[in-house]
């Protein structure tokens, strides 16, 4: 088959070309038919005109199912009231697989029922945008590593020795033996950063957390970079850049993606270093003092008056989607704004959202009493990231742990024994962690007693303590979540929407 792509219809203005994909909306207005096709790299709007094709082939579009497959053929014209800018003027067209009642209709669904239907879902706009900016993400963190002198390095998923802590590994049977899926590849990446210097691996990480969270998947894919005589500073310098490129590369390629979502460009474009630096000593400063509970009051306003705009949007929409056929019954040219042809997918995303305020609502007392009652020595919890990151308009460090909240691998602050030199990245407004990372230990004799502490056997990790008896150095890195940055950056709520069949703890649907 040969076939012209939505995207490159504008070298085509005034020829005639065939457009083959999905039926994704359609309307009839007497003589003429609107239909909305989209062919995995766009939407345009068809219009057939009665007389231009054979009667029978126009009323067998007329009655056509959402999703049917088909191939159309016509005139390209610019037209700036259809979606992306150009229309065709059909003059042939051939059904290629019908679809009739399509089970995600213009009506709301739930998500349990989206999620059941995720592999009919990935063709709803929301879903392809996310997903083109996923591809957008992951290409930017290949080629920023690529560019900057790293060398990837395949770490193996079966691994037998815990890369993070015990309580979250998924065990499996290797041939009657116990073995476990990877937390992280960092322990095999350090020993390959003594090789190359620079290093970097990228894969899928599974972690049995009993998180039921908005930024818990079970597995999810992590990029770790590791790097050999570094210190804590040129960590910090290498995530921010690394971070600011791959928004870089974002707003440089999805900037229709961006706009569909919604998601706060302007914010985005703020993203740049340097970050915001906080000690975890700071952090707690102000999650115990009165800023976090002003912050966590007026926040309760907010969400308030945001839940009741949510409401209005809904009803607006509902009585728009009734209004829409007459407005266009009198233009019926007029047919879809990029917002219009999403219109029944942004009521569905829209409950979505009411229910998500209405949790936070819920949460927010509870969050003020977590912060009141926060103390030295604990790990920053979900709700203490997101009060800290919502105070900000950019990402955020935070550094210096102290050394019981963390992992055992993390090298101990000579110049404060309490502490490590670790960092978190937390994305700002309210987002939340999206990089963890340190310095590591690199003293043979500290690194023993610090694995015995975690009660840990110093015998699975001979080969890992071997880096420190040959030739060890200074070094460190970190693994940032995919999916959490693309949420962050497309402003999508939960990290389930991120990634294209999403394993959760209460569920795996499909
Ligand atoms: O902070 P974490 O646990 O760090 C490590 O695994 C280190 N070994 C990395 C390193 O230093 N090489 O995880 C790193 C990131 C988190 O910041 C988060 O973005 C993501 O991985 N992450 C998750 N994403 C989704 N679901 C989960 N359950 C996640 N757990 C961690
Ligand atoms: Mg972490």
């Amino acid at each position: 088959m040969k076939q012209n792509t939505i995207d490159s219809l504008k070298k085509f203005e005034g020829k005639e070309v065939t457009l083959a994909g999905w039926l994704y909306n359609s309307r009839a207005s007497g003589k003429i038919l609107f239909l909305i096709i989209r062919d995995g790299t766009g939407l345009c709007q068809c219009v057939v005109e009665k007389g231009n094709v054979s009667d029978e082939l126009f009323e067998q579009l007329k009655h056509l199912g959402q999703e049917s497959s088909l191939t159309v053929t016509g005139a390209v014209r610019a037209d700036e009231r259809s979606v992306g800018g150009y229309e065709l003027a059909v003059t042939a067209a051939q059904i290629i697989g019908p679809a009739q009642d399509y089970p995600i209709t213009p009506k709301s669904h739930g998500i349990d029922f989206l999620l059941k239907n995720r592999h009919l879902h990935l063709r709803s706009h929301r879903q392809w945008c996310i997903g083109k900016v996923r591809h957008t993400v992951v290409d930017a963190i290949r080629r920023f590593f690529n560019d900057n002198g790293f060398i990837l390095i395949d770490t193996p998923i079966f691994t037998t020795a815990v890369g993070e802590d015990q309580q979250s590994l998924f065990e499996v049977d290797y041939f009657g033996s116990p073995m476990h899926l990877t937390q992280t590849g960092q322990l095999y990446l350090e020993s390959a950063a003594m090789s190359y210097g620079k290093v970097y691996c990228f894969g899928p990480t599974f972690r049995a957390e009993k998180s039921k969270t908005r930024r818990h998947l079970t597995e999810f894919w992590m990029v770790e970079p590791e790097v050999a005589f570094t210190d804590l500073d040129g960590l910090l310098e290498l995530a921010e850049n690394f971070v600011s490129f791959i928004v870089a590369q974002v707003l440089d390629k999805n900037r229709s993606e961006l706009e569909a979502l919604e998601s706060d460009i302007s914010a985005l474009e703020a993203i740049k270093p340097p970050f915001y630096r906080l000690t975890y000593t700071e952090a707690a400063e102000i999650l115990t003092g009165p800023k976090a509970q002003q912050f966590l009051a007026e926040e309760l306003k907010q969400l308030q008056e945001q839940k009741k705009q949510i409401e209005q949007r809904i009803t607006e929409l509902e009585t728009k989607q009734a209004g829409q056929i007459k407005q266009w019954q009198k233009d019926p040219r007029r047919f879809a704004s990029q917002s219009e042809a999403a219109g029944a997918a942004d009521l569905i995303e829209l409950r979505g959202e009411l229910a998500e305020v209405d949790i936070k609502i819920e949460n927010n007392p509870k969050h003020a009493q977590l912060a009141a009652e926060f103390r030295w020595g604990k790990d920053l919890g979900g709700s203490d990231e997101t009060i800290i990151s919502h105070m900000h308009d950019k990402p955020i460090f935070v550094t210096h742990y102290p050394k019981q909240a963390k992992a055992f691998y993390m090298k101990i602050d000579r110049e404060n024994e309490k502490v490590v030199l670790n960092f978190d990245l937390l994305a700002p407004k309210g987002f939340g962690e999206i990089i963890g990372g340190s310095v590591r230990e690199d003293d043979y004799n500290r690194l023993v007693e610090r694995i015995r502490e975690h009660d840990l056997n110093p015998e699975t990790y001979d080969w890992y303590l071997d880096l420190r008896k040959y030739g060890s150095v200074p070094h460190g890195g970190f693994g940032l979540g995919v999916e959490r940055t693309v949420a962050w950056i497309t402003g999508e709520q939960h990290i389930r929407q991120c990634i294209p069949f999403p394993r959760m703890m209460d569920k795996v649907y499909i």
